[in-house]
């Protein structure tokens, strides 16, 4: 009786959450499955606060991480409750399935989705999801199979610059397993704060985590600075409990340590790391500074050492990020150390001293087992055949890598720099770093452009990037993630791009999706504005 009593007031109680919606239609999903099989009309699974998630295999975190999400959409009393047997939803894998893809069959009973991996688990989950938001719990019965165009789908984040909370990290790091990206970069330090623990040196975060103050504008004349300090940094255990957080949305955090440019941060706390010592401040002005770390003494390839060494302790990732880019050469030009380094090694100018510093730190990289990946900077001083490159100052560099048979992530500032203006006008956007990409151009962007058949095999992937000089808050980061995530979710993941009207009706439902998720998503595209 008691229990007969529980199912009719959890009946009810799922009436209430999950009104009925009309007879199912052909689902909105981004970014577009492969392939799909859905008739107007046909059946619905009813997703209800009963329905149970079936794991056969071990994707116990990927059920529990689709539980939650459906309370907080449905705003139901209790996550869904995962079991070993039973009914309902049904998650196993099959090495059959494509490794990061799934199956999806929906009948009125049961949803079936069977994985490739634990991850195509997820992916499936996640397809679930946006369908359960977009049918108000009532699935349409149909049959999906999906697999990711791109083994590499990052997404970057700059938290030198601003700093951002352990929440705030997580919250992006949901978003982005909404939109089935497996990479968050994690831009850690850069001349403006050092934002991680480092135990050898305590002083990286003790002093370099904290400026001053901020220049206010563009840093146009006049001149102005805010006069409010700013910082903030992630403790190890920190950093442990994001890593596992991402790592249950199966998203792999790239730590990014920038070397040898961007690192006035570390200076400020560490002057010996610099050629002439001298004593610098926590940047507190954007571009590019010509103090950073000296090349010639050995001590700072001690201390790079020293620290990847933490980081690569901290960070599972295969790949490790040492930067590399905009490394002006004016103090290695009058440093004794760095001079001699030049001669001693036979190198014949400072671009190759940038180039064996890399070439050694990657030795260091490959001797832990991981690989190191660059800014495309990494190919000026002469790159190795086992560097991956990350191509932001356009295309070219990565195409030279990949002709030469480096891996490269097309990640071009002019279609993947997510802190550019939105619209033309700029009307409503607040003050930005400047430049223009709206949502159209990212979906209508073909990464493979300009590479020959031969190449393409050498891009792994595809990412977008949100420096933070102008971004000081998560609403604000949102604002200008969403929606250009999804098309750039479309572009890793998706085989081809669909028609404008197809797009703008999947996009209208993807905005209520956002809405669901409680995220800040930009209006300009919806109101037509690019
Ligand atoms: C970069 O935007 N400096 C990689
Ligand atoms: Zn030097």
């Amino acid at each position: 009786m008691r229990r007969l009593t529980q199912i009719i007031v959890a009946a009810f109680a799922i009436i209430v959450a999950l009104p009925m919606a009309a007879t199912a239609a052909q689902p909105h999903i981004i970014p577009e499955p492969s392939y799909m099989e859905f008739e107007d009309g046909a059946d619905v699974f009813s997703l209800t606060q009963n329905t149970k998630i079936i794991v056969y295999d071990d994707a116990w975190d990927s059920a529990a991480v689709f539980a939650e999400d459906i309370q907080k959409h449905f705003n139901l009393k209790r996550p869904l409750r995962l079991a070993k047997r039973g009914n309902g939803i049904k998650v196993r894998t099959d090495k059959f399935v494509p490794a990061e893809g799934y199956e999806m069959t929906i009948n009125a009973k049961e949803v079936i989705i069977t994985g490739g991996s634990e991850a195509g688990i997820f992916y499936g989950l996640q397809t679930l999801r946006q369908m359960a938001v977009e049918f108000n719990g009532q699935i349409p019965c149909g049959y999906i199979a999906d697999e990711p165009s791109f083994a590499y789908r990052g997404v970057h984040f700059d938290v030198s610059r601003h700093f951002f909370s352990v929440d705030d990290v997580k919250r992006y790091i949901d978003i982005l397993a909404a939109h089935k990206v497996n990479r968050l970069h994690w831009h850690l330090t850069d001349d403006q704060g050092w934002r991680i623990e480092i135990k050898r040196y305590p002083e990286l975060t003790a002093k370099g985590s904290m400026r001053s103050e901020t220049l206010v504008g563009h840093g146009l004349n006049p001149e102005k600075w805010d006069g409010t300090p700013h910082g903030g940094y992630y403790t190890q255990e920190e950093v442990r409990d994001i890593v596992r957080y991402a790592e249950q949305r199966y998203i792999t955090i790239i730590p990014e340590i920038e070397m040898p440019g961007h690192a006035q941060a570390a200076l400020h706390a560490l002057p010996w790391l610099g050629c002439n010592e001298q004593i610098v401040d926590v940047w507190t002005t954007w571009g590019v500074t010509p103090e950073v770390m000296c090349a010639g003494k050995e001590t700072t390839y001690e201390f790079l050492e020293n620290v990847l060494t933490e980081v690569i302790d901290l960070f599972p990732s295969e790949l490790i990020h040492i930067g590399g880019d905009e490394c002006p050469k004016d103090r290695w030009k009058e440093c004794e150390h760095c001079q001699a380094k030049i001669k001693a090694e036979g190198l014949e100018n400072e671009e190759q001293l940038q180039g064996y510093l890399v070439a050694r730190i990657e030795k260091f990289i490959i001797s832990k087992g991981r690989k190191m990946i660059g800014w495309d900077e990494i190919l000026d001083g002469g790159v190795t055949p086992t560097a991956t490159v990350m191509s932001w100052r356009g295309i070219k560099g990565g195409i030279y890598a990949a002709e030469r048979g480096n891996e490269v992530v097309m990640t071009p500032m002019t279609l993947c720099y997510f802190n550019f203006y939105q619209t033309e006008s700029r009307e409503g956007e607040g003050l930005q770093i400047g430049g223009h990409i709206p949502f159209e151009m990212v979906y209508a962007w073909d990464p493979y452009a300009g590479f020959s058949e031969e190449a393409k095999d050498k891009v792994i992937g595809v990412q977008c990037n949100m420096w933070t000089e102008y971004l000081k808050d998560m609403a604000t980061v949102e604002k200008m993630l969403l929606p250009r995530l999804a098309a750039m979710a479309e572009v890793q993941w998706a085989t081809e791009r669909r028609d404008e009207t197809t797009i703008r009706s999947k996009m209208e439902v993807m905005r209520e999706f956002y809405n669901s998720c409680g995220w800040n998503c930009a209006p300009y595209y919806f109101d037509g504005r690019k």
